[in-house]
């Protein structure tokens, strides 16, 4: 619910379980007043006025210094502030209001923004929305509240758009230059965001291609702490979203913590700053680093969104939060008779680009017969692509690999109940291709100066319409000539010398380029379902999610390994969109020898996935595997559908132990994995949550053993038994089914 007085000019934003208020103060500014969990016991009638904290909220001044930064709902660069901003703006020509004959200065580096009025809608969209719809479009409370610098005519609407069921606010900006010069945006964020004071642990993930979702927990410093990528995509090193609590008193599943992401794919930035006044706020949008937007006069831009919420129920609600979020209200909407992920075989760690028709049909055989759905050609499938050192750009059937084309082996995936999956990398080229030799100057570069080369490939410069419309042809063609029910959207190296006939709007135009091709081919062939990647997890976020099916989080499919970074990735997004393969041992990176029970364990806790040489596996592995996959199908509406309860991490616990539950808990998914002996001790068994506490539950093994039998209210307080004494290669899954 959207609340406006009047009077007191307060906006109250109420959710199921929190609330946002602000306030427009006596010069017309949009000030913040509060953020947080509702009190319990508390009805609609129950809002803050303000009246008695706005004065609190106001500059105080201290020897003629101004003390406390104000906390305006859009940080500006301008007026006194010295602090972080959300906002930083170049007027290139006179104010209103200055005479002709006074010098000019220029740029003019101020904005002052003032109320202009407001409007209540009903779901309004941030900028870079897709076109497909999501899983749930019914409209939903868009707070538009519009703010003038007068001096320029620059328009400023702050967007606020409420799920309330999830606790979630989504804030973007929309700007408009009505006036007679060119304005240019240095620095914007999508919002900002105040925390109350004391609010300083703050929970994100870092890494690196193969070591993807490291989750790190820090006090935050007096000063600011910034989370960025700069290399054109989302990034390996760290990822658009935070959590933010006040230092022990936020837990698993206790403790008040606000949440946050951006739905965007390109360079992004969150900075948060802690003010030596104690004052939190945070930015969240486009990295500043080399960026510029330039709005001509009657032009107008829209930002993404920072999706951002808070839970009372720890880390573990603010996670089911975003994940409830991004089932319902980002992820496209499935256009099968399913919604469920489909069990997908993938060759690229069995085979590599040895790639023939005869190998992949006798994959394909034996990944039909354990029960795979869907059957993905990797890499090299195309023009001159024997090696990763040619081909990208030439999406074009190689007859070196497939002489009669794909049809035969599309034709035998269908005849085996598979459906037909494809590797592309739309957006490089190799210079060894037939694009790049009829399109040298297609790249990202500054003519003239050395360029380099990652994994022998160049970026294409999206900056040219043209190069954006000569992939989609190509792509949209393959579509068209081939039945391909999935698209595996890989995007293998970072930019650098991002010369673009774009200048510096590259970084933003590059973003627009990727969500524009796969809108047009979703809305072109809309059964398709493609899964994002980069070179692993490089490219997950809301912005990606809103147009891909599922992510890859990692190339990285050792078992141990992935429990770290699946717990990170599980932080902001849902299982369902974690494909998680299980593959040969030694693992092709590690080279660690893991058991497959431990593999497949790990696996199902997302999307599960088959990497392995199957025809290197004998009967009885087969028969093994096959197993697993059927157990999986079993449950795999939990996990994907299912909330998330990590009731013990790896870190803390020698094991990691998770459950997913339905929500009206008639079933749920125990998962534990040992990864550290405790010899001369043993591990106490985790509670489960979110069950019947009344009812009977059994507790099924994949072989459709009954292992367990308790209450709810037994399994609630003391756990599953039988795990306690258990060593490192110990891992089971349970089916825990109310009776
Ligand atoms: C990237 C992907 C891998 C694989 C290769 C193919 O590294 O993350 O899964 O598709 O590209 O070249």
């Amino acid at each position: 619910m959207i609340h406006f007085n009047p009077q007191t000019q307060t906006f109250n934003l109420v959710l199921q379980q929190s609330h946002y208020a602000f306030q427009i103060d006596d010069e017309g500014r949009a000030v913040h007043l509060g953020w947080g969990p509702r009190p319990a016991g508390a009805d609609d009638a129950d809002l803050i006025t303000g009246t008695n904290t706005a004065a609190n909220l106001h500059f105080k001044t201290q020897g003629g210094f101004k003390q406390n930064p104000r906390r305006d709902e859009l940080l500006t660069f301008g007026d006194s502030n010295q602090h972080e901003v959300s906002l930083k703006v170049n007027f290139q020509g006179p104010p209103l209001s200055v005479e002709k004959r006074e010098p000019m200065v220029q740029p003019i580096r101020d904005v002052r923004l003032r109320y202009a009025g407001h409007k209540i809608t009903g779901d309004a969209q941030p900028g870079l929305s897709p076109t497909i719809p999501p899983r749930r479009w019914d409209p939903r409370q868009t707070l538009l509240v519009f703010m003038e610098d007068h001096a320029y005519q620059f328009l400023v609407t702050l967007c606020y758009r409420l799920t309330p069921e999830h606790d979630v606010i989504e804030r973007w900006c929309e700007f408009k230059n009505q006036g007679e010069s060119e304005i240019v945006i240095e620095m914007c964020s999508f919002g900002s965001l105040h925390f109350p004071t004391g609010t300083t642990e703050l929970t994100s993930v870092a890494g690196v291609w193969c070591r993807e979702f490291m989750t790190q927990r820090e006090q935050l410093p007096i000063g600011t702490r910034v989370l960025e990528t700069r290399g054109i995509n989302t990034g390996h090193t760290t990822n658009p979203f935070f959590l933010i609590n006040r230092p022990h008193q936020a837990w698993e599943e206790t403790g008040t913590v606000y949440f946050g992401q951006l739905a965007y794919s390109g360079n992004w930035r969150i900075a948060i700053e802690q003010t030596p006044t104690f004052d939190i706020r945070l930015h969240g949008g486009y990295n500043p680093f080399d960026f510029e937007l330039k709005l001509s006069p009657d032009e107008h831009h829209r930002t993404p969104a920072l999706v951002c919420g808070v839970a009372s129920d720890g880390w573990g609600g603010a996670s089911r939060r975003m994940h409830a979020f991004t089932r319902d209200r980002i992820l496209p909407h499935p256009q099968r008779d399913t919604h469920l992920r489909p069990v997908l075989y993938n060759s690229w760690e069995a085979t590599r680009f040895d790639l023939s028709f005869e190998g992949q049909v006798e994959l394909a055989r034996k990944a039909a017969d354990i029960g795979v759905e869907l059957f993905c050609v990797d890499d090299g499938w195309f023009g001159g692509r024997r090696e990763a050192d040619a081909g990208l750009g030439d999406w074009v059937v190689s007859p070196d690999v497939f002489p009669d084309g794909l049809e035969p082996l599309i034709a035998e995936v269908h005849s085996l109940g598979m459906k037909f999956g494809l590797w592309v990398e739309p957006e490089m080229v190799n210079p060894d291709s037939d694009l790049y030799r009829r399109h040298p100057d297609w790249v990202l570069h500054f003519p003239g100066r050395p360029r380099t080369e990652a994994r022998n490939q160049l970026v294409l410069d999206f900056g040219r319409r043209e190069v954006v419309a000569t992939i989609f042809a190509a792509l949209d063609k393959l579509l068209s000539q081939y039945d391909i029910a999935f698209l595996k959207w890989d995007m293998n190296r970072y930019a650098t010398e991002p010369g673009s006939v774009a200048g510096k709007e590259i970084w933003l135009k590059h973003v627009e380029g990727v969500y524009d091709l796969i809108d047009r081919l979703r809305r072109n062939h809309p059964t398709l379902d493609i899964q994002s990647c980069s070179g692993g997890g490089g490219r997950v976020d809301l912005g990606i999610l809103g147009r891909t099916d599922q992510v890859w989080p990692s190339d990285n499919t050792d078992a141990f390994d992935r429990i770290d970074i699946q717990e990170g990735f599980s932080l902001a997004y849902p299982a369902r969109i974690m494909e998680a393969w299980v593959t040969d041992v030694p693992q092709h990176y590690t080279r660690r020898m893991s058991p497959l029970s431990t593999r497949f364990d790990v696996a199902m806790r997302g999307a599960l996935g088959i990497g392995s040489t199957l025809n290197k596996l004998d009967d009885d592995e087969l028969a093994e595997y096959a197993n697993y996959i059927a157990f999986y199908k079993r449950i795999r509406h939990i996990v994907q559908e299912g909330q998330l309860y990590r009731l013990a991490r790896m870190e803390e616990f020698g094991a990691s132990v998770v459950q997913y539950g339905l929500a009206d808990q008639s079933e749920a998914v125990y998962s534990i994995v040992v990864g550290r002996n405790l010899y001369g001790s043993y591990r106490p068994a985790r509670p489960l949550k979110n069950l019947n506490s009344k009812g009977v539950y059994r507790l099924v093994d994949r072989h459709g053993q009954e292992v367990h039998r308790a209450s709810g209210y037994e399994l609630m307080t003391l756990g599953v038994p039988g795990d306690a004494k258990q060593n490192v290669g110990y891992s089971r899954t349970l089916h825990v089914q109310q009776i």
